[in-house]
């Protein structure tokens, strides 16, 4: 190097051939993110690489090894009060990259690992875009997550660039993509090994390549006559996933291109404006919560100090769960074997695991090397080698515990044993042992491979070293753990069930399903709870709800028994609350009364945020972040709503207790306000 520059968050070192190589290292960060500070001194960067002599080419990358740029800095973002001070950042972000664009000289973007939101929308205003060709590198837009679309030209450059179609699936959908696809899309211009990125870098700029304009048929899907035609069918797929009401940025930015896509200039300042509006509006910081949220739940599965990561695991009962979770586990990486009692169980799931491993990873050895480490061990001789053992057996507690009497003594000192029972106390379970502190609740959600939450369940008498090593082992397989005192229902299925159960009694008042379910569909529910209870299975619904009427204020309407007892058990018989053809597709209801009002969504999510409430004051989890963190990955739970709690602060809480007093008055005691109400009125 020739020399070098270097600034808090930049570092610019010239080269012998006159390239400047221009290093984001964001300081006292693990990862770049741009703040107002990097982009202010980004702009100091570009003052300097606009001074004589001036190189013949820079390269942006990272200093960093784990990626390039996560996004735009989302604690600052959160800190926006208005609209005006939203379009001052985005206005300062997008005058950074339109700077980069206009440098007189070729530059390069070059990617490796995570290059998201604001960071492609940096890399998108350089010449040229090199990608390194390896597992970690993620292209991606994801703003509409966040209830915002991108501001920082990265709407106006991508559609420019490849076209809307491929654009605005990219920003719609916020899904990223890898090296390889960007390229293929022509996001990226190269797709490269780590080892050439440098050189295909240097290469673009010593041979003064320049970029070529768009293609026609790139170009075309920007023009007037198309855009509208384009919009209006882009609009209507968009409606079929979301709702305008909950989630406007995608609508936004589809109205923004549609109007002002033609010309690139307007449409980089009415993406601005779009999403100034945007960050300040409910939604987004709703939504902007939930991520936070994950990352606080992710945060509660750090591992301990020097703590080796879990490499073997025996999962014992190849069921619906058990099965799912063994699968699960080895598309994770993890040696596992599975043990039940008959070899056909075991036949099913290794069949129903290769479904699983060939939708996920797309690559004929890498499913092989999957089902290679899914080991059916009828013989449970994979106790011995485990250390972690996930029973998920039948749910009875003779049947556990004499299991547990005979793993006991074969673990490996220091072993985890964890249970996915959904209702048996672990003080019970756990007599069976001689160690009855080592034995944690692990409960995972189904269907496991798309629930992202596993309860982590203990008694005052768990050991908190067990506990938070199997909270650890949840992080480790991509789930998000969250830590809940042992109790009825635990938190999400306690809370989930006085809904589930309103909605049978709305149901027996002769409200129809399709009304009961469309209401909590637009309350943004993700499946409205007939549909739901049909798809669990009637059977495990009475039976979980049986055992929380036992202790809990919930009582068990006598349709959800009759229907049971006739053998409708929900999708899986053809019959339950709706009607469903052999391959599981809805086929009718035979029923319309009742309509979409106020009070049956009140009634719906009241009884579910009561609940709450009650969770809270009893300290299933330690706050109420935790709680709508549990209740939004354990549910569904409307996101953008911000969980129950935040929802329930959004009405006014007090407002919120008086209503189910109304609701107590007309609908009995199954309404009455928990005791929590009082103190949560008082902090309010
Ligand atoms: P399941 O009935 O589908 O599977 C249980 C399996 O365990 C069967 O294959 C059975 O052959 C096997 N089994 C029974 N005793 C055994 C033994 N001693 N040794 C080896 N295998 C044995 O049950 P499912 O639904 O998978 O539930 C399992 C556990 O997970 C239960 O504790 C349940 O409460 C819990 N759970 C169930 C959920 C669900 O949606 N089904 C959700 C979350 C937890």
């Amino acid at each position: 190097m020739k020399h070098a520059k270097t600034y808090k968050h930049w570092r610019i070192e010239r080269d012998e051939q006159g390239i400047a190589w221009v290093y984001i290292d964001k300081a006292d960060s693990n990862a770049n993110s741009l703040s107002i500070d990097v982009l202010n001194e980004l702009n100091s960067v570009i003052d300097a690489l606009m001074t004589k002599p001036q190189p013949i080419g820079a390269v942006f990358l990272s200093g960093k090894p784990n990626g390039f740029i996560a996004g735009a800095d989302i604690n600052e973002f959160t800190k926006v009060k208005n609209y005006d001070e939203a379009l001052s950042f985005i206005k300062l972000g997008q005058g950074a990259v339109d700077r980069i664009e206009s440098l007189p000289f070729t530059t390069v973007a070059m990617i490796y690992g995570f290059c998201l939101g604001g960071g492609l929308e940096l890399a998108l205003g350089c010449t040229f875009r090199v990608a390194e060709d390896g597992p970690k590198t993620k292209l991606g837009l994801p703003e509409v997550q966040l209830g915002i679309h991108p501001g920082f030209g990265g709407s106006m450059r991508l559609t420019q660039l490849i076209g809307a179609p491929a654009a605005m699936d990219l920003m719609l959908t916020g899904r990223t993509i890898n090296a390889k696809s960007a390229k293929k899309m022509g996001v990226v211009d190269y797709c490269v090994p780590l080892r050439h990125l440098k050189n295909v870098a240097q290469n673009l700029i010593m041979e003064r390549t320049s970029r070529k304009p768009a293609k026609g048929s790139v170009q075309m899907t920007n023009s007037a006559f198309v855009r509208p035609f384009l919009a209006r069918i882009i609009r209507k797929k968009t409606a079929q996933k979301a709702k305008i009401a909950h989630y406007p940025a995608p609508f936004a930015l589809i109205d923004v291109w549609k109007q002002y896509g033609g010309n690139p200039r307007t449409m980089l300042e009415e993406e601005g404006k779009s999403v100034a509006r945007l960050v300040t509006d409910a939604t987004a910081r709703n939504l902007v919560r939930v991520f936070f949220l994950r990352d606080r739940l992710k945060e509660l599965g750090k591992s301990p100090a020097n703590e080796p990561k879990i490499r073997n695991v025996h999962v014992i009962g190849a069921g619906v769960m058990g099965g799912d979770i063994a699968a699960w586990c080895a598309l994770q990486g993890l040696q596992v074997t599975l043990q039940d009692r008959k070899p056909e169980i075991l036949a099913k799931v290794l069949q129903r695991a290769y479904k699983l491993f060939d939708k996920r990873l797309k690559d004929r050895l890498l499913v092989q090397a999957a089902m290679d480490r899914l080991i059916p061990d009828i013989g449970g001789y994979g106790v011995e080698r485990a250390d972690i053992i996930v029973e998920a057996i039948i749910e009875n507690v003779e049947a556990k515990q004499g299991l547990y009497r005979s793993l006991e003594p074969r673990m490996k000192p220091g072993a985890l044993l964890t249970t996915n029972t959904s209702s048996i106390p672990l003080e019970i379970l756990s007599q069976a042992l001689k160690k009855p502190e080592r034995l944690v609740g692990l409960h995972f959600f189904n269907p496991v491979a798309q629930m992202p939450l596993i309860e982590i369940v203990t008694t005052p008498h768990t050991d908190a070293a067990c506990a938070q090593r199997v909270a650890a082992f949840a992080k480790q397989i991509d789930r998000l753990p969250l830590p809940v005192k042992s109790g009825p229902g635990f938190l999400v299925n306690r809370i989930l069930m006085p809904y589930l159960l309103e909605a049978v009694t709305l149901y027996t008042e002769g409200i129809s399903q399709q009304v009961i379910d469309s209401t909590a569909l637009d309350f943004g529910m993700p499946m409205g709870p007939l549909h739901l209870a049909d798809t669990v299975g009637l059977d495990i619904c009475l039976s979980v709800a049986e055992i929380l009427s036992k202790q809990l204020n919930v009582k068990v309407p006598d349709v959800l028994r009759e229907k049971v007892a006739r053998g409708e058990l929900g999708i899986k018989t053809g019959h339950g609350f709706y009607m469903y053809a052999k391959d599981g597709k809805f086929s009718g209801s035979g029923n319309t009364g009742g309509k979409i009002s106020k009070e049956v969504t009140d009634r719906l999510i009241g009884r579910m945020i009561n609940e709450a409430v009650a969770c809270l004051r009893e300290g299933v989890v330690s706050d109420a972040e935790l709680l709508d963190a549990g209740v939004i990955f354990g549910t569904g739970f409307a996101p953008f709503r911000g969980g129950p709690m935040q929802y329930v602060r959004d009405s006014g809480t007090k407002r919120y207790a008086s209503r189910l007093e109304e609701l107590q008055t007309q609908f009995g005691d199954s309404f009455k306000p928990d005791a929590g109400w009082s103190s949560l009125a008082g902090q309010n």
